[in-house]
Formats: C-alpha cells, sequence, structure tokens
C-alpha cells in the first residue's frame, strides 16, 4: 500500500508515469522541432499546450521525474550574476569581404591557384545568406546541449547556456544517431524582422528606448541576466557550420556536413545552394538580392564556401578569416552623414512634409541627399537638428529616412530645434494642424499651387487616370506658365498644342503624346475616376466601395454623411472628408464631369434599387493578403479580389474572413490563426479566382 500523501509529500512515479513523462518529452520536443526549425507544424496550439501541460502536471507531482533537457525546462532559470567565460576549442573566425563582382573574382582566382586547378576548371562552392545576426557556438555532449557561447574575441566568448536553452529552434538534444561524442555547431542567433517591430512597439507604449536594429535586440536578448528576458524576446537560430567538420561520419562537403547537422534536428537555412565558378557565385548574389525584402529577416550579404571539406582545409586561414570563404556583402543600408536642412514640402492634400537636406552619401546602393521626417512629431521624437551627423537608412526601394542623431550630446549648445512653419511655405496661407492629427495641412486647397501640381500629378498617375506622356516636370511647367489650373483644364489642352510644344523639354511629338494620352483616359469606371479626384484619405479600396454602393458619380456628390456612413468600411472621418472636398471643388467637379466624366457601372445596391445587378461571387468576403505571391503582384490580386466583390484589407482584424498566405507570410498569418480565420494558400487564391 502506498503511503497516503500529505503536503509537500511525493509519491515516486510510478513506472506507467515514467513511460508517459519520457514519451510526452519525445513528442513535444518532435512539435518543437516541426514548429521552429520546419516551419511546418502538424498540430494545433491547443492539442500541443495539453501535451505540455500534461506534462507540466506530471513533473509537479513528481519531482523525480525532473530532467534538465525536458522542454519544459525551457522557460529559463533563475538570473545570474554574469557570465563566465568559454575558450572556443577552435577560434571563431570572422570573413573577408568583398563588395563588388572584382572581389569574388580575385577570390576564386586565388582559390584556384593554391588548389593548383587547370585552367577553366570551376570551383563548387556552396552559397549561403549572410545572417546579421548575433554568432554562436553550441557544444553539445553525447547529444546534449552542453555549452553556448558567444564569439567574444574569437578566442574567448561568453557563456550564454542558460539564455540559449529558451531558443526553440536550438534542441537541447540532438535527433536521430551518428553524430559524434563531441560536436560544436556555429551559427547566427536572430530576432526576425515581424518580431522586432512588435519589440518596438512594445518598447513605445512602455515608454522605453526601441532598439535600433534587429541586431542588437538580439544580442541583448542573448546576454539578459534573466534567461526568461531572453526566452520572451524569441530569438531564432540558423546554424552554417561546425567548429570541428572532421569527425562528422560521412561529410564530405560543407553542404554535406549541413544536411547532416538538419537530420540532427538543428535548424540550416533554406537557402543554402551549391553554385560552380564566379558566374554562379554571382548569379546566386543576384537572386538572394531580389528576395532579400522578402526573407522575413536581415541579412547583410551572402556566403560562398569551397564545398569540399578536404580543399577548405588544404586552403587553411590567414590571419583571422579562413581562405576558403568569403562574405559578398550588399551595400550597406545605413550611413552617417551632416544634416545640412531641414525643407518643408507640401503634398497633394497640403500636407506640410519635413524634408532632410543631406550631405551627399551612398547608403543602399544610391547616392542619397534628401530623406523624409515625415512630420512634426517624429522630428521631435527623433531630435535631430540642423547640423548634426545623423544616420540615414535606405532599404529596398523605400525612401530614405533620417533615423537619428549620431551623438545628440555633442552638438553646439543652443542649436534651434526644428519648428514646422505656422504658413505654408508655397503659398503663404495659414497651415495649421487639427487636433489628434499628425498631419500640419496648408489650407489653401487647391489654391495653392503645390497642392494642385500634386494633385494634377496624382490625378495623372498610373493607378489613376494612367495619363502617359505626363511627368513631374511637364505638371509643373503647366501649373507654373497657367497652362491648367484644374485637371479639367488637361482635357482642354487640345487648343494650345504651340504653347505645349514650347515649354522646356517638349516638342511635337511629346505634345502629340501628351494629348493622345489625355483623350484616352475619358470615360474611364468610376472607381478609378473617384480615386483619381484625390479625396483625402479616399484610396483605391474606398473609392471602389464607394462606386459599387451608389453607382453614379451625382449620388456619391449628393449624399450627406449620413449616407455616406453607411458604405462598408467609411467611416465618420472619410464621410466628411468626401462631402468637404464636393463642397470644397463643385465647380472644378462640375468642370471635369463634362469633360471627362466616368463611364457607367454595374452596382450592387444593398437596397435592391438601381441598377442592380447579380451579387458578386466574393461579396462579403473580407480578404488580406500577406506574403509573396509567385503568379501575380500582389496588387493584381487584389483587383482581382475586388473585381469579384470582396473587400481587401491590409491588417487581419475579427472581421477578416480569409488571409491569402503567399512565400513568407509572417505575422499576419499567426494573427490569422489566433483569431481562427481561413487561410488560403496561392494555389487557394487561383481556384478562388477562377471560381473554384
Ligand atoms: S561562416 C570561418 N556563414 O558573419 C567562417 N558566417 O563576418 C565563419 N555569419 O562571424 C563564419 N552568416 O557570425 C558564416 N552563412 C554564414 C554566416 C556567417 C552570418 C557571420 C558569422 C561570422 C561573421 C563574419
Amino acid at each position: 500500500m502506498p503511503a497516503e500523501e500529505g503536503p509537500g509529500e511525493t509519491r515516486p512515479a510510478s513506472p506507467d508515469e515514467v513511460r508517459r513523462a519520457a514519451e510526452l518529452r519525445e513528442i513535444i520536443a518532435r512539435h518543437d522541432h516541426l514548429y521552429h526549425v520546419r516551419d511546418a507544424p502538424e498540430v494545433t496550439d491547443a492539442v500541443y499546450d495539453r501535451l505540455f501541460a500534461e506534462l507540466l502536471s506530471l513533473e509537479a507531482a513528481h519531482p523525480g521525474l525532473a530532467d534538465p533537457d525536458s522542454p519544459t525546462q525551457r522557460v529559463g532559470g533563475a538570473p545570474a550574476e554574469g557570465f563566465a567565460e568559454v575558450v572556443h576549442e577552435v577560434p571563431m573566425l570572422s570573413l573577408a569581404n568583398a563588395f563588388e563582382e572584382s572581389g569574388v573574382a580575385d577570390f576564386d582566382r586565388r582559390v584556384r591557384e593554391r588548389l593548383g586547378l587547370a585552367e577553366g576548371e570551376e570551383v563548387e562552392y556552396a552559397a549561403e545568406t549572410k545572417l546579421d545576426g548575433v554568432a554562436l557556438s553550441l557544444r553539445y555532449e553525447h547529444g546534449r546541449l552542453a555549452v553556448a557561447a558567444t564569439r567574444g574575441d574569437g578566442a574567448r566568448g561568453e557563456d550564454v547556456t542558460a539564455n540559449v536553452r529558451t531558443v526553440r529552434s536550438i534542441p537541447l538534444r540532438l535527433a536521430g544517431d551518428g553524430f559524434p561524442e563531441r560536436l560544436e555547431v556555429r551559427g547566427e542567433v536572430y530576432l526576425p524582422l515581424d518580431r522586432f517591430e512588435r519589440l518596438n512597439e512594445e518598447q513605445r507604449m512602455r515608454g522605453e528606448r526601441e532598439f535600433v536594429n534587429p541586431r542588437n535586440a538580439a544580442a541583448g536578448g542573448l546576454r539578459q541576466l534573466d534567461p526568461r528576458a531572453t526566452r520572451s524576446r524569441r530569438l531564432m537560430f540558423f546554424c552554417h557550420g561546425a567548429g570541428r567538420a572532421d569527425g562528422i561520419p560521412s561529410a564530405a562537403t560543407h553542404r554535406g556536413l549541413l544536411r547532416r547537422l538538419d537530420e540532427w534536428g538543428l535548424r540550416v537555412s533554406p537557402d543554402v545552394r551549391v553554385v560552380r565558378g564566379v558566374a554562379g557565385c554571382v548569379a546566386y548574389y543576384r537572386e538572394i538580392e531580389a528576395r532579400r525584402e522578402r526573407l522575413g529577416y536581415q541579412i547583410d550579404g551572402v556566403v560562398y564556401k569551397v564545398n569540399r571539406l578536404e580543399d577548405q582545409h588544404r586552403l587553411g586561414s590567414v590571419a583571422r578569416a579562413p581562405r576558403w570563404a568569403l562574405a559578398h556583402k550588399f551595400p550597406a543600408e545605413e550611413a552617417v552623414t551632416r544634416l545640412l536642412d531641414i525643407d518643408v514640402q507640401v503634398g497633394r492634400t497640403g500636407s506640410l512634409t519635413p524634408v532632410a537636406r543631406l550631405s551627399p552619401v551612398f547608403v543602399g546602393g544610391v547616392t542619397v541627399t534628401n530623406a523624409t521626417l515625415h512630420n512634426q512629431d517624429e522630428v521631435a521624437r527623433k531630435d535631430v537638428r540642423v547640423g548634426d551627423r545623423v544616420v540615414v537608412r535606405r532599404a529596398g526601394d523605400v525612401i530614405p529616412q533620417v533615423l537619428r542623431a549620431v551623438d545628440p550630446e555633442s552638438r553646439a549648445p543652443g542649436a534651434p530645434r526644428f519648428e514646422m512653419p505656422a504658413e505654408c511655405p508655397v503659398c503663404g496661407a495659414p497651415a495649421v494642424r487639427a487636433e489628434g492629427q499628425s498631419a500640419t495641412r496648408c489650407t489653401a486647397g487647391l489654391r495653392c499651387p503645390a497642392q494642385r501640381k500634386e494633385a494634377i500629378r496624382h490625378f495623372a498617375s498610373r493607378r489613376a487616370m494612367d495619363i502617359e506622356g505626363l511627368g513631374e516636370k511637364l505638371v509643373d511647367q503647366l501649373v507654373e506658365t497657367g497652362l491648367v489650373g484644374t485637371v479639367a483644364d488637361l482635357y482642354r489642352l487640345e487648343d494650345r498644342r504651340e504653347q505645349i510644344a514650347a515649354l522646356e523639354r517638349m516638342g511635337e511629338l511629346s505634345t502629340k503624346n501628351l494629348l493622345a494620352g489625355v483623350k484616352k483616359s475619358r470615360g474611364l469606371p468610376l472607381p478609378r475616376f473617384l480615386y483619381a479626384l484625390g479625396i483625402p484619405d479616399v484610396g483605391e479600396a474606398t473609392a471602389g466601395a464607394l462606386a459599387r454602393h451608389f453607382g453614379k458619380l451625382f449620388r456619391v456628390r449628393e449624399a450627406d454623411e449620413a449616407a455616406l456612413a453607411e458604405v462598408r468600411d467609411v467611416g465618420p472621418v472619410v464621410a466628411a472628408h468626401v462631402v468637404a472636398f464636393f463642397e470644397a471643388n463643385r465647380g472644378a467637379v462640375d468642370d471635369l464631369m463634362v469633360e471627362a466624366g466616368p463611364a457607367p457601372v454595374p452596382v450592387e445596391r444593398p437596397d435592391g434599387g438601381g441598377e442592380a445587378a447579380e451579387p458578386l461571387p466574393l461579396a462579403g468576403e473580407v480578404v488580406v493578403l500577406t506574403g509573396a505571391l509567385a503568379a501575380m503582384t500582389r496588387d493584381d490580386a487584389r483587383e482581382r479580389l475586388e473585381a469579384l466583390g470582396a473587400k481587401v484589407q491590409g491588417s487581419v482584424s475579427k472581421r477578416t474572413t480569409l488571409v491569402v498566405c503567399g512565400e513568407n507570410p509572417g505575422s499576419k498569418r499567426d494573427r490569422a490563426e489566433a483569431l481562427g480565420v481561413r487561410t488560403l494558400d496561392e494555389a487557394g487564391l487561383l481556384e478562388l479566382l477562377e471560381g473554384g
């Protein structure tokens, strides 16, 4: 008879319970691996949570079952006083860099020479992404994670084992068999971009300092004295090599070595590829560069490694870098330069935007001289002042931004803060900032030449009226010479051929093209026309909703705020903008109607009146698109979904009915899953669009 349990006393686990605990650990470790390493979960969070809870309660009831490698131990132990030192058995080297193709060619030539290859014989390289994270060494002993250490100075680093145990893409035990008794794995700890953004949002909400970049946030996360703080940062890991490769059975190549590591449950980048010669390396570089923005984590280049391990061994190392590897870096996305001045530009809806004038600086592959500072609050938050040295960022095609001052403490005392002017810098009308809004606006409306130019540019833009031949500089000239005052004037330019042809950089042919472009834009569908008007806050989706709801332009114009607010997605702010716009621009819109009125559209009238059509097949669906699609752009997908009656929105909410996930969908998919919203992959989307 087992003794009765009293408080604080525990009964030893029965053989069944011992077996169940071991089984649960194995099952949970497998699901951890599928979720965090393979990105291919097999069970729902609820199922996982149930298994986890069962194991937790077993372990709580029977302290004898304790196991430091149990998945329940990933929660992080007690805070440490500091980090112990770890001496790296094999030094952690760095990489030689190249920024140009010529550097890659030089590297390849040196490799071929040293290996004594014949003319024309190509080297095989393993090409990988170069993660912009924090280097980490993991020592497994008999398949168990024994020590995790930072790179430090390359010879000795810090023992961060307790923290690393909370990183779920790092196995506490290796899977399968055949691993050497001692295995040192090397890789990179990083913070995915969506987590980085969320982390900074939390920092902002708490009124704490934001992290400068994901690498700093990851490094800080790894060096938390309290492992629970590391855990909450939810770091990830990719491995890219081993400290000792020679002990690994049957791996003759770097690629083979990574495959072994993958089999043992470690996370290897899916973008490793074996390429040949300089041409293969450069093609890989270009491919990754093109996909860089969609990876979901930061990389700062690619790495080429001589694939055959024996060749690596023969090549050896020089100083602090191996001769068999090269980092081919992308142009830096951040650079430091001097802030020369802050100008204020006037946008389409009259918003005043502070623009930084910079001492020219090469960043993100181009020379940048201007960068946006968004609005008054942004300048205040960043507290950058004329004369400061500032960090400028230009990533991909995103417009350059000023991030922060490098050393605000060292600026001259009394350097003035930026103040938004009280008048529009273009027309001199009062500029006001409405309560609760971030934008300061010029109050002159289309009387302001700057707004007029922007309104015309927007009207002519590709997604609006798509008037070919009407470029930015031409709009400036047309407005400045008085040839065009309102968009309707564009349609009366026929009679002004000579004056147009006489403008700078214009001639007979470009005049003819312009007039043809204008003519072609007559009679476009109502949604395009409404969007082209440039009503504040009325984007394409809202324009489409208004067009479908009211059917005719005059009905939209006559609608009061209450009628407008009946349109799905139109709230009081947008309704007020629409009413105010038509009030202020009645004459101009009438005029435009006569010259270039829109074509009538079939409408879905909710009251069943008017030109009621069949309800569209996707009416009522609220769709969010995320990740990259292969067969079409997201804009195309949106157009096609909207044409079938769906609403397409930017973020997932309780009203979302469907989330389409392309490649690397990111946090929107997580959110959809959390809310139980249906998701579709690209194939499913195509089926849907084709009426499936
Ligand atoms: S191999 C001996 N592969 O870049 C070769 N390193 O700038 C050592 N890194 O310290 C590294 N991605 O922390 C290698 N695919 C990759 C990498 C990578 C990022 C880091 C690594 C290294 C640093 C050198």
